[in-house]
C-alpha cells in the first residue's frame, strides 16, 4: 500500500473530523442506503434542469480577469448554486482542535470558505467547501488550486426523521456567528397558495433550530445584516401570492435575527435585499419605467429610498459586502446581450464594470456574492465542458421522497409515461414522440411532429397514443390523437384516431384496451369524451362531461373505476383548475383536490392500485424569487399526490423550478439515477423571458454615467 502524502493526511483526518462531527449534530446524517422501501414509483419532468449543471464561481474583484483567473469552487457534480462567502471563518467554529494540530493545513485566513445550496443526492441541502490556498489569494494561478484541498460538509443533516433535515426546498444560507441562517419548506402553510419557504436558523455546534418567519407568512431572499442583529427578507406580509411569475409582489421586511422579534415592513415594494451597514440596504425593484434597478434604502426615523442604478439596462439580485460603500455587484441584462451577466457598480462614480461578459459572454451567470474583504465575487453558472466539469446526463434522477413508500424521479423529457411492463418510457420533445428503454438504452424517434402527452395500451404490446398538434391552443385549433404503433419493423406507424381537429388531447385508454377518454373542443368548450381505442371516433364515441367550461387533461384508473380530469367549471376562463374524477359511465362526480382561488391543479394520474393521485399543482406558491432562477412558466410547478377521496395531501417536490407532468410507474423502480449516453452538460436552458423585453416608457433623465461598453473582449 502507498502512504499517503502529508496533504492527503491532513484531507483525511479533516474528512474524518467533519463526518464524525456532523454525526454528532444530527445523530443520524448519512444517508440510508439500505434496501428501498418503495413499494410505488413517480416520474415527473422540471423544465429546463437537467441542463443546468451549475457550479459556484469566483473571480477577483480588482481586475481585469481573464478565464484563468476565474476559480470553480464547487466540485463540478450536481448542481450547486446560491453562495455566500462566510465573513467568520466557519472552520473555527467547526473544527477549531483539527486544525491546530495539523501543522501544514494553512489557517484559516488562509482558505476561501463558500457556504451554498446542492442539490447532490436528490435533495436540497446546504454545503460548506473550504480551499486552502497555496499561494496569497492575489497571485494564485490555476496551477495553484489543483494542489488545493477540498472539504465538503453538509451542514444541514438529510435525515427525514429530523425536523431540520426533512426534505425541503433550502436556500440563500449565510452564515452569522454560530447560526445559518436560510429559506426552507418544510412546513406545510396549511392555506391553497400560500408558499411554504421560511427563513429558519439552525445554531450549528447544537443543530437547533427556530423558525424566524411567523406563522402564516412566507419570507423569500433572507439577508443578515453585518453585525448580525437584523435580517431582512422578501415578503407579502399577511397578504398571499397573487399568482405573479415575473416580479413578486413583495415588500422587504425586517426582523431581529435572534428570533424573529421586531418584525418591520420598511419598504414597500422590492425583493433581494443585501445589507452595507446596519441602517443601509439594497433591493431590486421593477421601477415605474419598466428597468429592472437597484435601490437604496437609508433606514432611519424615516426610510429614505434612492434609486441607485440607471434605467437602460436590467440591473438586479444586489450584493454587498459589510462597510463598503464603494460598490455593490449585481446581475445585468444588457440591451446587447441576450446572456445574464455579472457586473460591479461603482457608487461613487456610477459606472458599471463587466466581469464575467469579458470571460464567458455566452453563458448567464446569476445571483452574484462579495467575500467580507471584497476582494473576491462570487456567482453560478453553468459549468459547461471546461474545468473537466463534464458530468453525466441524467435520464432518470432518483430524488429523495418525503414518502418512503414512493420512490421518485425526475425524467429529462416532457409527459414521460411507461409501457405496461415498466421497461420503456415514451415521452415528447418539442417537436417529436420518442421511446427510450428504461436503462437509458435505445432512445429513437417515433412520431416527428409536434405532440404532447403520451400513454401506452394496457393490452396491445407498444401501442402509445399523443395528441398531435401545438399546445396551449384554442378550441377550434387542428390537434388530433393518434395512435402510434412503436414497434413496427421499418418506421413506427401512426394512426389517426380522432379526424375534425377540434383540439383532441389527453387520450387515456381504458384498462381492458377498448376505449380512449379524451378532451375535445368540438362542441365549442373542451369537454371530456370516451371513444374506441382501435377504430378511433369511427368505430364510436360518446361525449362524458357537457358545459360551457374547460374539462380536460383526462387519466382513467387502472380497475376502470374512474377518470380523473382537470375543469375550471367553478369559474370558467378564470385561469384556476381543480382536480374531478367521474365514473366511465358519466356518474359518480366529485371534486378531489380544491386548489384555492384562480389555483392550477392539473396532469392527474393514477396510481396503480388506484387509490391515489399525483398531480402538479400551485398550491404551494412560489418558492423563490422567480428572477434568480433560469426561466420557468410556472416556478410554481410542485408534485403532490393526494387519495382519490381527497384526503392526504402530500408534497413530494420541494424547489423552485417548473415541476410537471407526473406519471405514476406501473411497478417500483429501484431509486438510482439511470445515466443517458450522451455527455452533458449543453447549457442550453434559457433566461427568464421577461427581461428580453425593452420597457417602451421613456428612460428617465438622470445624472447616470454609462461606462463604454465592452464588446469585442470575448474570450
Ligand atoms: C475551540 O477550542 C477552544 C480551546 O480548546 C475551546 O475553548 C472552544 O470552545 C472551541 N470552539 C469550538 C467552537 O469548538
Ligand atoms: C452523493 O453525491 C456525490 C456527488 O454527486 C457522490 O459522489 C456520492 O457518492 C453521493 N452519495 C450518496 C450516498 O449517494
Ligand atoms: C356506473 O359505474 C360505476 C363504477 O364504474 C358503478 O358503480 C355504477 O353502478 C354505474 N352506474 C350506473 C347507473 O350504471
Amino acid at each position: 500500500m502507498e502512504t499517503p502524502s502529508p496533504r492527503e493526511m491532513n484531507r483525511i483526518t479533516l474528512l474524518f473530523f467533519f463526518l464524525s462531527l456532523v454525526i454528532t449534530l444530527f445523530s443520524a446524517a448519512a444517508d440510508h442506503d439500505g434496501p428501498t422501501t418503495s413499494t410505488t414509483s413517480i416520474i415527473f419532468t422540471t423544465l429546463g434542469r437537467s441542463d443546468y449543471a451549475f457550479d459556484v464561481f469566483s473571480l477577483p474583484t480588482l481586475g481585469p480577469s481573464t478565464i484563468a483567473d476565474e476559480l470553480r469552487i464547487t466540485d463540478g457534480q450536481s448542481v450547486n448554486f446560491n453562495g455566500h462567502f462566510p465573513s467568520s471563518p466557519i472552520i473555527s467554529l467547526l473544527a477549531n482542535q483539527t486544525l491546530v494540530e495539523s501543522s501544514s493545513v494553512k489557517r484559516p485566513d488562509e482558505s476561501l470558505q463558500t457556504i451554498y445550496v446542492t442539490e447532490r443526492n436528490g435533495s436540497s441541502n446546504i454545503y460548506l467547501d473550504i480551499i486552502y490556498y497555496d499561494t496569497p489569494t492575489n497571485s494564485r494561478r490555476r496551477s495553484a488550486l489543483e494542489t488545493a484541498v477540498r472539504v465538503e460538509v453538509p451542514l444541514l443533516g438529510t435525515n427525514t426523521e429530523q425536523s431540520d433535515g426533512r426534505i425541503s426546498m433550502k436556500d440563500r444560507p449565510s452564515l452569522v456567528g454560530e447560526d445559518l441562517v436560510y429559506v426552507s419548506t418544510h412546513e406545510d402553510s396549511g392555506v391553497p397558495r400560500k408558499s411554504w419557504a421560511a427563513v429558519y436558523s439552525t445554531h450549528l455546534p447544537t443543530g437547533s433550530t427556530r423558525r424566524l418567519t411567523p406563522y402564516g407568512v412566507a419570507d423569500y431572499s433572507p439577508a443578515v445584516s453585518p453585525s448580525g442583529v437584523w435580517t431582512a427578507v422578501a415578503s407579502y406580509g399577511e397578504r398571499g401570492w397573487g399568482g405573479e411569475v415575473e416580479e413578486l409582489s413583495t415588500d422587504i421586511y425586517v426582523f431581529r435575527t435572534r428570533d424573529g422579534s421586531e418584525r418591520t415592513k420598511v419598504v414597500e415594494h422590492g425583493g433581494w435585499p443585501c445589507w452595507v451597514d446596519d441602517s443601509t440596504l439594497f433591493f431590486h425593484r421593477r421601477g415605474s419605467d419598466g428597468w429592472w434597478s437597484i435601490y437604496r434604502a437609508i433606514l432611519t426615523e424615516s426610510v429614505v429610498i434612492e434609486r441607485v442604478t440607471p434605467p437602460g439596462l436590467h440591473a438586479f439580485t444586489p450584493a454587498t459586502s459589510p462597510g463598503n460603500k464603494n460598490f455593490i455587484a449585481v446581475a445585468t441584462r444588457r440591451l446587447n446581450s441576450d446572456y445574464r451577466h455579472i457586473e460591479l457598480f461603482d457608487l461613487l462614480s456610477n459606472e458599471f464594470r463587466e466581469l464575467t461578459r469579458r470571460i464567458s459572454p455566452q453563458t448567464h451567470h446569476f445571483n452574484p456574492f462579495i467575500s467580507p474583504d471584497s476582494t473576491r465575487i462570487g456567482y453560478h453558472r453553468c459549468r459547461g465542458d471546461s474545468n473537466g466539469g463534464k458530468s453525466p446526463h441524467l435520464l432518470l434522477e432518483n430524488l429523495k421522497s418525503p414518502l418512503p413508500e414512493i420512490s421518485l424521479f425526475r425524467f429529462d423529457g416532457s409527459f414521460p409515461s411507461f409501457s405496461p411492463g415498466g421497461d420503456r418510457i415514451a415521452y415528447v420533445e418539442f417537436p417529436g414522440v420518442y421511446v427510450v428503454n428504461r436503462d437509458g438504452s435505445g432512445r429513437r424517434e417515433v412520431f416527428s411532429g409536434i405532440a404532447f402527452s403520451t400513454a401506452w395500451d394496457h393490452k396491445r404490446k407498444g401501442v402509445v397514443y399523443t395528441s398531435a398538434g401545438p399546445t396551449f391552443a384554442t378550441e377550434s385549433t387542428k390537434v388530433d390523437i393518434v395512435s402510434i404503433n412503436v414497434d413496427d419493423v421499418d418506421q413506427p406507424s401512426y394512426k389517426k384516431l380522432t379526424t375534425g381537429g377540434e383540439n383532441n388531447a389527453f387520450p387515456s385508454p381504458s384498462p381492458d384496451g377498448k376505449w380512449i377518454a379524451f378532451r375535445s373542443g368540438r362542441s365549442g368548450y373542451k369537454n371530456l369524451y370516451i371513444m374506441d381505442a382501435v377504430d378511433g371516433e369511427r368505430g364510436g364515441i360518446h361525449r362524458l362531461t357537457e358545459g360551457p367550461w374547460t374539462d380536460t387533461m383526462c387519466n382513467w384508473s387502472p380497475d376502470g373505476d374512474w377518470i380523473v380530469f382537470a375543469s375550471d367549471r367553478e369559474n370558467p376562463g378564470g385561469g384556476g383548475f381543480e382536480l374531478y374524477v367521474i365514473h366511465p359511465n358519466g356518474t359518480g362526480l366529485r371534486k378531489v383536490v380544491h386548489s384555492g382561488s384562480a389555483g392550477r391543479t392539473n396532469h392527474p394520474w393514477f396510481s396503480p392500485d388506484g387509490k391515489s393521485i399525483v398531480f402538479t399543482s400551485d398550491y404551494a406558491a412560489v418558492s423563490a424569487e422567480p428572477i434568480s432562477n433560469a426561466h420557468h412558466y410556472q416556478p410554481y410547478g410542485d408534485i403532490f399526490v393526494v387519495n382519490l377521496d381527497g384526503s392526504g395531501l402530500h408534497r413530494l417536490t420541494h424547489n423552485s423550478y417548473e415541476d410537471g407532468t407526473p406519471a405514476w410507474a406501473p411497478k417500483v423502480i429501484r431509486p438510482v439515477d439511470v445515466k443517458l449516453q450522451v455527455d452533458g452538460p449543453h447549457c442550453s436552458f434559457e433566461d427568464c423571458h421577461w427581461l428580453s423585453n425593452t420597457p417602451n416608457h421613456g428612460v428617465e433623465a438622470a445624472p447616470w454615467v454609462l461606462a463604454k461598453p465592452q464588446c469585442g473582449l470575448r474570450a
